[in-house]
């Protein structure tokens, strides 16, 4: 018998996985299953998924209230690739490559000292001083022209595919994928009332996490923890016992976290309860419930009457990623005369529950990697 290679052993390894994994999702509702710890641990799958799951759909990576001039740009890493996201001179939203087409050079490096967010009229590589507008462009490189065939028209940044739905910017590796609109079309009544794209994010919480993405994709949908790790902070408001999923779909998920029935009644009775103003296009059983959204892959979004959470992630091997919790609300809402405390208050809490959740991701990372551990149900 041959002896196996490691590529090969790997190869079954991944197949292994994706096989327990369908075994999984092939399970009857009623006899449902938790994955299999390796599809959060192991290296090969998670590179897997980059391929084969982000690198196939649209990510999210911005809101536009975050660039509202042109110049305004903000820089991140997503799968190895260095990225900026920047208002054109045109107000059109550009999501470019910061590789210098030069010499690769990634042409503002965070651990430099180059800001990761501001307004510039234009980049410039640190190495030969090419400089690049706005789109992309190349604008000037000093001396090239003397070297034959040189043409700066014809040299560009990597522009990403770019859409944006409903205010929020999405990008894709993929050239064939289907628009963004239509892609996420069944969510739309569900989101559409709020206006998402004339509100303003007002706070950006980073937080680096030891997790699975998974890990918080799969907390962030199921309110039955609420009665566990938030006991005191979800729970008296949105009681775990009274949410609802709805019938999943292929490209997005839904589930409903209706207000405690006290609240209920006191909203009912015309006392608001709302921190900030909610857009006036809400129906009334809007003020009477919160929900989150997950759109395939990780596009996570957790809204209220009167506060929209949208997360950010950023996976960067199994058992790590960075996140960030934003909130956005409308823009009236900064008139309120009491604005600033109540932003405070509700980032207090923003970060409050939100660490409840680090915790527990955290520690479900740890025991995935136990020996004893198989899947409950
Ligand atoms: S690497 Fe950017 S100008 Fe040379
Ligand atoms: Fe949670």
């Amino acid at each position: 018998m041959p002896t196996p290679t490691l590529d090969s052993i790997d190869r079954d390894r991944l197949r292994q996985i994706q096989q327990s994994i369908l075994a999984v999702a092939e399970r009857p509702f009623e006899q449902a299953i938790a994955l299999p710890a390796t599809a959060y641990t192991d290296p090969d799958f998670y590179n897997w998924e980059v391929e084969h799951i982000f690198k196939q759909q649209w990510l999210c990576v911005g809101h536009i209230s975050q660039i509202p001039r042109p110049g305004d740009y903000m820089n991140f890493d997503l799968f190895n690739e260095p990225m900026t996201v920047v208002r054109g001179q045109d107000g059109n939203v550009n999501v470019l490559s910061r590789v210098c087409v030069h010499r690769a050079m990634d042409m503002m490096p965070a651990e430099y000292g180059h800001p990761p967010e501001g307004n510039r009229r234009s980049f410039l590589c640190p190495y030969h001083h090419w400089s690049y507008g706005l789109d992309g462009q190349l604008l000037g490189a000093p001396h090239m022209q003397q070297n034959e065939g040189f043409n700066a028209k014809e040299i560009c940044l990597h522009r990403f595919r770019t859409e944006i739905w409903e205010g929020f910017i999405f990008i894709t590796f993929n050239p064939s994928l289907e628009p963004v609109s239509h892609h996420y079309a069944g969510l739309l009544p569900h989101v559409e009332r709020w206006n998402l794209a004339e509100m303003e994010m007002v706070a950006n919480l980073r937080w680096e996490c030891d997790f699975n993405w998974k890990l918080l994709v799969e907390n962030f949908m199921e309110p039955y923890h609420h009665m566990g790790a938030h006991h005191k902070t979800f729970e008296p408001l949105m009681p775990a016992a009274g949410t609802w999923t709805e019938a999943e779909t292929l490209n997005y998920g839904v589930c409903h976290l209706p207000l405690a029935n006290h609240l209920v009644e006191q909203i009912k009775s015309g006392q608001s309860i709302e921190t900030f103003y909610p857009p006036h296009t809400l129906k009334p059983e809007d003020h009477y419930e919160y929900a989150v959204y997950l759109g395939n892959p990780d596009f996570l979004l957790f809204i209220g009457p009167d506060q929209v959470y949208w997360y950010f992630l950023i996976p960067q091997a199994p058992g790590k990623m960075t996140l960030h919790t934003t909130l956005l609300v409308t823009p009236e809402s900064k008139q309120l005369d009491d604005y600033e405390q109540k932003l405070k208050q509700t980032i207090e809490g923003l970060q409050r529950f939100h660490l409840e959740d680090m915790e527990v991701c955290t520690a479900m990372q740890r025991g995935l990697n136990s020996d004893f551990y198989s899947p409950g149900p």
